[in-house]
């Protein structure tokens, strides 16, 4: 794992520098969906992420969000978001990063993610604890929902879904401190890793959004299931995040909403 670790920083810190250097210029955008954007530079920090590491591990596979991918089984497998924060890159809002996790049958063992413009560089191995610059990081303290600051996201096709996460936001408006949506779900789970936030929660998110994030959070000593509680795996739609202590209130909260909805999906016609 020292090997991994050590050339997954180092390649995540050659794509930061090579992102850095287009902010605040005109980027070259298209468009997956209406509102997903993608630039020539979320390209060309995927291309010479995969370009990097097959060179290093010839043997182990890749899984990008910008296409480049084998989506066979092996023990080993990166999965790379070359930019998680894509929007805010294109406004040049510095709140982006580049996350790379590396998978060993189906299971991130090694999360490393960079904000290049903040220079922040979070990493966790399995069993190793994690960091943020070198220094070990922990989950917050705060018990209380009302003591508590969160943060989440909204999915691309939020007005095509039926949970669109827009209730959810409004009940934990009600319920916490005060809610962030900052746009870069790795960062928002590493903050919770380093008790900047003490929760998370997000519906519509894909294995590169969350795989690194996954293990460095873990590590901290978080804890991330479904919004039910139940095992979550980065593959799966909704993740729910927590320092630990507050992760049964949230879970409350979210399902309660369900269970509201599921009410008037039976019975309202009645
Ligand atoms: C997006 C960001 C955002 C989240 C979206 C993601 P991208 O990733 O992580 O915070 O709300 O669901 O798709 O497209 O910038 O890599
Ligand atoms: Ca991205």
């Amino acid at each position: 794992m020292k090997e991994f670790l050590k050339e997954a920083i180092a390649v995540a810190l050659k794509s930061g520098e090579m992102i850095r250097r287009h902010v605040g210029k005109a980027k070259d955008i298209s468009f997956k969906g209406a509102a997903d954007l993608v630039t020539d530079v979320d390209k060309r920090s995927e291309a010479l992420i995969k370009s990097y590491l097959a060179k290093k591990f010839p043997t182990h596979q890749f899984l990008g969000e910008e296409g480049g991918g084998d989506r066979t089984g092996c023990a080993y497998r990166w999965v790379v978001d070359p930019i998680d924060g894509t929007t805010n890159f294109v406004h040049d809002l510095p709140y982006f990063s580049v996350s790379i996790a590396l998978e060993s049958d189906c299971k991130p063992v090694l999360g490393v993610v960079y904000d290049p413009v903040h220079n922040e560089l979070f990493h966790a191995v399995k069993g190793g604890g994690a960091f943020l610059n070198k220094k070990s990081i922990k989950v917050s303290k705060v018990k209380e929902l009302k003591q508590s600051l969160l943060c989440t996201g909204f999915a691309y096709e939020l007005k095509d879904t039926r949970d669109s996460n827009v209730e959810h936001f409004v009940d934990f408006l009600l319920a916490a401190q005060a809610i962030r949506r900052l746009g870069s779900a790795s960062l928002d789970m590493c903050y919770v890793a380093c008790g900047r936030f003490d929760g998370y929660w997000e519906v519509g998110l894909k294995p590169w959004d969350t795989a690194a994030a996954l293990i460095i959070l873990k590590e901290a000593g978080g804890k991330a299931t479904k919004f039910n509680g139940s095992p979550y795996s980065h593959y799966d739609q909704e993740i729910l995040v927590s320092n630990g202590l507050l992760h049964k209130k949230m879970e409350d909260v979210l399902m309660r909403r369900r269970r509201v909805r599921h009410c008037k999906v039976t019975f309202g016609k009645y």
